[in-house]
């Protein structure tokens, strides 16, 4: 039998990891939305794009939560996205709402599934469904630090004029304008970048990466990026059913590794069947590490306010 695979969402990210998940075949997709007709409509233009495709994987479009049954991966990508002049941050609270609905619907009906957070701002959304979900930490991640390393890799290659599969590098930390490009264990074909490019430049490219959602939204005028985005959650995807161990940047619980505790940040681990198999703990230099700390603090402050809008909730009830 095929594996069964949610999509929550069924708007620019959402829509595209469902086709990219088509295309593989290893899979069923339920895409869900609360849109009328549209998760419907997606589906079955998905649906028919399997016999030019070679898919014969089945794809259906729900508002509802039967379909989504026993699925092994549930990926949540509903929500608001960014506007020119808007940051992730101010997403939170219509997002927090959003990712708690979706995941209380997907806990009652996927008790086994890996729960995939891709909704921003990310790293405070994991959190949240981590919390909501109450799953142990192994089975619930957060999609950031594939696609921030994306965009430094592709940054670097232009500027080199080398594959950008010569390229490695991790962007660790939050989801936002903090997260921390590891210059330090950045190569190309094994050679220190700091040896190619002087720091100027590379600082510039840095930033890029760091401005790299915004330079989207900013040309887009409607939206936020989504085909390196589904890429990236579908390259996760790809490593759990393919229990392919292979270790990336995503956003997980941390509890004390990198001198984090009790957060959500994104941090090198092994990803493979079980989901996150191991938090890979890599030598930072100490103003990477610093960076990372930085990071975490501007994560924890998101989640505080979460945790106290909780609060103030419940107080009222
Ligand atoms: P979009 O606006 O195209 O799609 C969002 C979809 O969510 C819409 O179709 C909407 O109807 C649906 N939705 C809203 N509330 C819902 C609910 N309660 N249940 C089911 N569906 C619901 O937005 P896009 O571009 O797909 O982005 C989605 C989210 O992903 C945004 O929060 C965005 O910021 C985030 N994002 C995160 C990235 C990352 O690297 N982590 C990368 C790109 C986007
Ligand atoms: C991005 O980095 C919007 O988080 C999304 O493109």
């Amino acid at each position: 039998m095929r594996r069964k695979i949610t999509v929550v969402g069924a708007g620019n990210v959402g829509a595209s990891v469902a086709q990219r998940l088509f295309d593989r075949g290893y899979a069923d997709i339920v895409l869900v939305d609360i849109v009328e007709g549209l998760p419907q409509g997606k589906a079955l233009d998905i649906l028919e794009s399997g016999p030019v495709v070679g898919s014969d994987a089945r794809c259906i479009g729900t508002n509802g939560y039967e379909e989504t049954a026993n699925s092994d991966i549930v990926i949540i990508t509903s929500g608001v996205a960014r506007r020119p002049g808007m940051s992730r941050d101010d997403l939170l609270f219509t997002n927090m709402d959003i990712v708690g609905s979706v995941t209380r619907e997907v806990v009652k009906r996927c008790p086994n599934c890996i729960l995939l957070v891709v909704t921003n701002p990310l790293d405070a959304m994991t959190q949240h469904a981590l919390e909501v979900l109450g799953f142990p930490r192994e089975r619930v991640m957060g999609q950031s630090g594939i696609l921030d390393t994306a965009r430094f890799r592709t940054f670097l290659a232009l500027e080199l004029g080398v594959s950008v599969q010569d390229v490695h590098a991790y962007v660790l930390g939050g989801h936002g304008d903090t997260m921390v490009p590891l210059v330090g264990y950045t190569n190309v074909g094994g050679i220190p970048v700091e040896r190619l490019l002087p720091k100027e430049r590379l600082d510039k490219i840095v930033q890029r990466t760091r401005d790299g959602g915004g330079e989207i939204v900013a040309l887009l005028k409607t939206g936020s990026a989504y085909y390196a985005p589904s890429a990236a959650v579908v390259q996760m995807v790809d490593a759990i059913v393919y229990d392919r161990k292979q270790v990336l940047p995503c956003c997980v619980y941390l509890n004390g590794e990198y001198g984090i505790k009790g957060l959500c940040v994104g941090v090198p681990v092994k990803l493979g069947a079980k989901g996150v198999e191991e938090i890979v703990q890599l030598d930072l230099r100490p103003e990477e590490a610093q960076a990372l700390q930085r990071s975490a603090a501007a994560v924890r402050e998101l989640v505080e306010k979460m945790h106290q809008r909780q609060a103030q909730a419940k107080a009222a009830s």
